[in-house]
């Protein structure tokens, strides 16, 4: 419970030392008709991210996902999950690790010149294109996890490997929930915060996405979460695809 784990924080907190997986709990929870609850785990048995992957979630991390059901049509949601980026992002910077944003949503930091991947964010929704039924925005942090304990593949750090010492996951986590909280109701507010976290913005990029590549200078965001790309000839707004820096 939210007493035991000791989080002051603006949502009911299920706590679990071990869950297959935090989203998976979450949609539960929304299937029996629950709002506004974090369920947080120390551990995942079977953590999922994107495109049906696995997610590593080794004990001393932080994975937790924020079930709530805001008022907003389908195509809003992109913004939530640029808001999850924005809180992780603003907490680790208040904890000494500077993290920047790759479009959409990945939190990375740079190590040796390479950028390394810190958090992984999976929105998951229902409801009806005009308005939304739930929303579960689930978010996993190598907080105090070394980086050996991840697939080697994977690009991946963690708090504690680059600040020589482990964070404080409690007030961590309560930094990120109060952030994804009063940032997450503001649109405006999530895109300029991105756009100060943004390691995307500026830079040469190309963004395979359904309707093929897309290669080009990436020179904003727009709501609710779309890149704008100059091409040379054009400037094309991307809503999803995966993004790779070129420079
Ligand atoms: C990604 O592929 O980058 C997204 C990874 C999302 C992982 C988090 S950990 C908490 C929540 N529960 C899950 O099973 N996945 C998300």
């Amino acid at each position: 419970s939210a007493v035991a784990y000791g989080l002051d924080a603006p949502f009911e907190i299920e706590y679990h030392d071990a869950v297959p997986s935090t989203n998976a709990r979450a949609r539960e929870l929304a299937d029996e008709g629950a709002s506004d609850v974090v369920v947080l785990a120390d551990e995942q048995t079977g953590g999922r991210g994107r495109l049906d992957r696995t997610w590593h979630s080794p004990s001393g991390g932080i994975w937790l996902s924020v079930l709530f059901r805001p008022d907003v049509p389908m195509a809003a949601t992109p913004v939530f999950t640029l808001a999850a980026a924005v809180a992780v992002a603003r907490a680790a910077r208040e904890a000494g690790v500077e993290a920047v944003i790759k479009w959409p949503n990945d939190v990375l930091v740079e190590v040796d010149g390479e950028e390394r991947k810190l958090v992984g964010i999976l929105t998951e929704m229902e409801g009806e294109a005009d308005r939304v039924s739930w929303v579960v925005v689930g978010i996993g942090i190598n907080a105090n996890v070394d980086p050996a304990a991840l697939p080697s593949d994977a690009g991946a750090t963690s708090l504690s490997a680059v600040k020589g010492a482990p964070v404080d996951r409690r007030r961590f986590t309560q930094r990120v929930l109060e952030t994804f909280d009063t940032v997450g109701a503001d649109p405006e507010a999530v895109l300029d915060e991105w756009r100060e976290y943004a390691s995307t913005l500026g830079r040469r990029v190309r963004i395979d996405t359904p309707g093929g590549d897309i290669t080009g200078e990436a020179v904003d965001i727009e709501y609710p979460g779309s890149l704008v790309v100059d091409t040379g000839e054009e400037r094309v707004t991307v809503a999803a695809g995966d993004c790779d820096h070129l420079r």
